[in-house]
């Protein structure tokens, strides 16, 4: 049996001793290929938990597996090796390097990791795909990065969190930037590249009318606000 893509159980994290519950987390659990929309007001700890799941972030108590293989168990060298091969971050402010080209943005992951470089097959020919699916002129491809608007840098991180197929995806508020319509056609063709692919999605927004475009949802409440 494939294993979940995520598997949390019984997490906690506080970011200080002395300071209250950050996150808590009874279970999640999510399906190879499924994706989740997690919300929750600012502050609620949304990118901590992204950062738990990542292995950025090691938990108080509990258990974050991925693929099967419970973060906890590798190094810190380990869990960034896993996550350079099987997870893509889409990042907040996109975090594309300025002045270096679109298409050598998007093939970063491979440079990274040897198995996203073989899961790509070609790397250069499927940045130029990815870029292509996700509605990017072929001619931008060439451009630095800090030349694009806000809409396609945001494309441009999609497709470099996409290549090579890594099987979980994380998406943290990447369309807060954009309006309703166009947070929208991208969520679709984020989505339809990620079934595509075989990865599942962990998309976080703050909006919550984005939800309906996923799998499941889960509201995130800052345990510690909340006290
Ligand atoms: N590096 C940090 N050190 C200490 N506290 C932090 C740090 N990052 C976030 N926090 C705190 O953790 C809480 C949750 O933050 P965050 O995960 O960024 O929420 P969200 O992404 O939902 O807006 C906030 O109270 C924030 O101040
Ligand atoms: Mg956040």
């Amino acid at each position: 049996m494939t294993p979940a893509a995520i598997r949390i159980d019984d997490l906690a994290f506080r970011w200080r001793r002395s300071r209250p519950l950050c996150v808590r987390l009874q279970q999640l659990t999510l399906a190879a290929g499924a994706s989740l929309f997690l919300h929750g007001p600012s502050g609620a700890g949304k990118t901590t938990l992204l950062n738990l799941i990542g292995g950025v972030l090691l938990p108080e108590t509990g258990r974050v597996e991925l693929l099967g293989q419970p973060l906890g168990e590798l190094s810190a060298a380990g869990r960034d090796a896993f996550r350079a091969e099987h997870l893509g971050f889409i990042f907040q402010q996109f975090n594309l390097i300025p002045y270096l080209s679109v298409r050598d943005n998007v093939l970063l992951p491979c440079r990274f990791s040897r198995r996203r470089a073989e899961r790509a097959g070609d790397p250069v020919a499927a940045a130029a795909r990815l870029l292509a699916a996700l509605d990017l002129e072929p001619a931008l491809a060439a451009a630095p990065a800090a030349e694009l608007s806000v809409g396609q840098q945001q494309r441009v991180a999609a497709a470099r969190a996409l290549i090579g197929r890594p099987e979980i995806i994380i998406a943290d508020e990447p369309t807060s930037a954009l309006d309703a319509s166009r947070q929208e056609a991208f969520i679709d063709l984020l989505l339809a590249e990620a079934r595509a692919a075989g990865s599942a999605v962990v998309f976080v927004s703050h909006d919550q009318r984005l939800a309906g475009h996923f799998d499941a949802t889960l509201e995130l409440v800052n345990p510690g606000a909340a006290a």
